[in-house]
């Protein structure tokens, strides 16, 4: 039988080495071909006849080995996908430093990249909150390098917070998403939720949105291959699809975020989903008199006032702050029972203020349920609005038109996995 694909699967010296048994022997079980490659310090932690006996062939460990002089680069050109599982604090710092004096350093810089390489991370939480670690993995990000979510919770070492390695069905999950990823991915922003303005310390402004329409999006986006970001309100839908997830609450956060991403990250599609407040609260007052609550909690028998200002529009300036000129954008516009010129009206307007090239409208009044939400994509270059009678619809039309984008001959490659368990 024809392996489903090659993985090279590097284990390095952390307690959590057993669960990544677990998941090579689930990779192998699906038929996948796996090599293992093992540090020093995690056949410590690890036999190498345990990895020996569940991928049926050598571990590779020294890179001076007899006769495996040029695994280093014979490996890299085998792999279809690295993982490193688990990734140690001190494996991060070095790949991030460049080292190749062990066999893991060198076949990292011998890697073709375009080929993809995760991480999936295990340490104690002190070790990966470290400003050494957090710069190793913003470095090997912006190489390329994906990283598994580090799980959160009680760690081997009797402490909480985040720093256990990622279950093996969500590495196993993480690993074939990858692999059944198109050839011409795109890399998309998706945000979604509802801001929160500060009223006091306590007390916010918000609007209903539940962020299901964006994580939606997001889901099926990643599911169908591409590397997706999903800049989520705080409390919002979460997305059910491996893709990275980043969070804000109020407006400045979001407007932070967004800056960030798009000045360092280079998108090929914004997708704008979300709630943004068009006002924030400027001043309060009780009585005629003006509180400052920053920090203090509002008197709750006294009948304040609140005095707000416009937000500005953040849609307005994705392109502009977009480190890509030619993203693809789109925005949303929703509005409540309003009449086809009046539609049109808004939907032309929200075209020339952001530049979007779609803009999707729905109307509150016609939502059913998180899956029923009628909406029409209008494209700036006049075509006819498209109508998508579904979320699902709505999601697999902008997929369809990034994957256009993206070359005209694109067709997604369909996994050919059985569906996990
Ligand atoms: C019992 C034990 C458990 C350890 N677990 C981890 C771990 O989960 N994550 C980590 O970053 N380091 C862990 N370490 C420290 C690493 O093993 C050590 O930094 C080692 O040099 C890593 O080498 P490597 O990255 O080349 O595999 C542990 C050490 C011991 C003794």
């Amino acid at each position: 039988m024809k392996p489903a694909s090659r993985i090279v699967f590097v284990l390095t010296g952390s307690i959590a080495g057993y669960k990544a048994c677990e998941a090579i022997s689930r990779l192998v079980q699906r038929g996948h071909e796996v090599r293992v490659v093992a540090t020093e310090s995690a056949l410590r932690f690890v036999g190498a006849a345990t990895l020996e006996g569940l991928t049926g062939r050598p571990v590779l460990s020294d890179l001076f080995a007899r006769g495996a002089a040029l695994d280093h680069i014979e490996l890299t050109r085998w792999a279809d996908l690295v993982v490193i599982c688990p990734a140690t604090a001190n494996t991060l710092n070095r790949l991030a430093a460049g080292l190749a004096d062990d066999l893991l350093g060198a076949s990292f810089l011998a890697h073709d990249r375009s080929k993809p390489w995760l991480v999936a991370p295990a340490m104690n939480p002190a070790m990966w909150g470290h400003p050494a670690t957090k710069a190793a993995v913003a470095t090997l990000q912006g190489w390329g390098v994906e990283f598994i979510p580090i799980g959160a919770g009680r760690t081997a070492c009797g402490e909480s917070g985040e720093g256990r390695l990622a279950d093996p069905v969500d590495i196993l999950r993480h690993i074939e998403a990858r692999l059944a990823r198109p050839a011409n991915r795109q890399r998309i922003l998706v945000t979604s939720g509802a801001t929160a303005e500060p009223i006091d310390a306590m007390r916010v402004l918000s609007n209903i949105s539940t962020g299901q329409t964006g994580a939606g999006l997001a889901s099926y986006l990643a599911n169908a291959g591409h590397d997706v970001v999903l800049l989520r309100a705080r409390g919002s839908a979460t997305a059910e699809a491996p893709c990275r997830e980043e969070t804000f609450f109020t407006f400045g956060e979001l407007a932070s975020a967004l800056e960030r991403l798009l000045v360092e990250e280079n998108f090929d599609a914004v997708i704008h989903a979300a709630a943004v407040s068009d006002f924030a609260v400027e001043s309060v007052e009780v009585n005629g008199v003006a509180q400052d609550l920053r920090r203090a909690k509002l008197d709750s028998r006294g009948t304040p006032v609140l005095r707000l200002r416009q937000n500005p529009k953040l849609v307005e300036r994705l392109r502009a702050l977009s480190r890509n000129p030619a993203v693809l954008l789109v925005a949303f516009k929703l509005t409540r029972e309003a009449a086809p010129p009046a539609v049109a009206t808004a939907v032309s307007d929200l075209f020339a203020r952001s530049g979007a090239d779609l803009v999707v409208h729905n109307d509150l009044a016609a939502r059913v349920d998180a899956e029923i939400f009628p909406a029409d994509i209008f494209h700036r270059d006049g075509q006819p609005a498209e109508h998508c009678a579904t979320r699902g619809e709505l999601a697999a039309a902008l997929e369809r038109r990034f994957s256009r984008e993206a070359s005209p001959e694109f067709s997604s490659t369909p996994s050919t996995h059985a569906p996990l368990p």
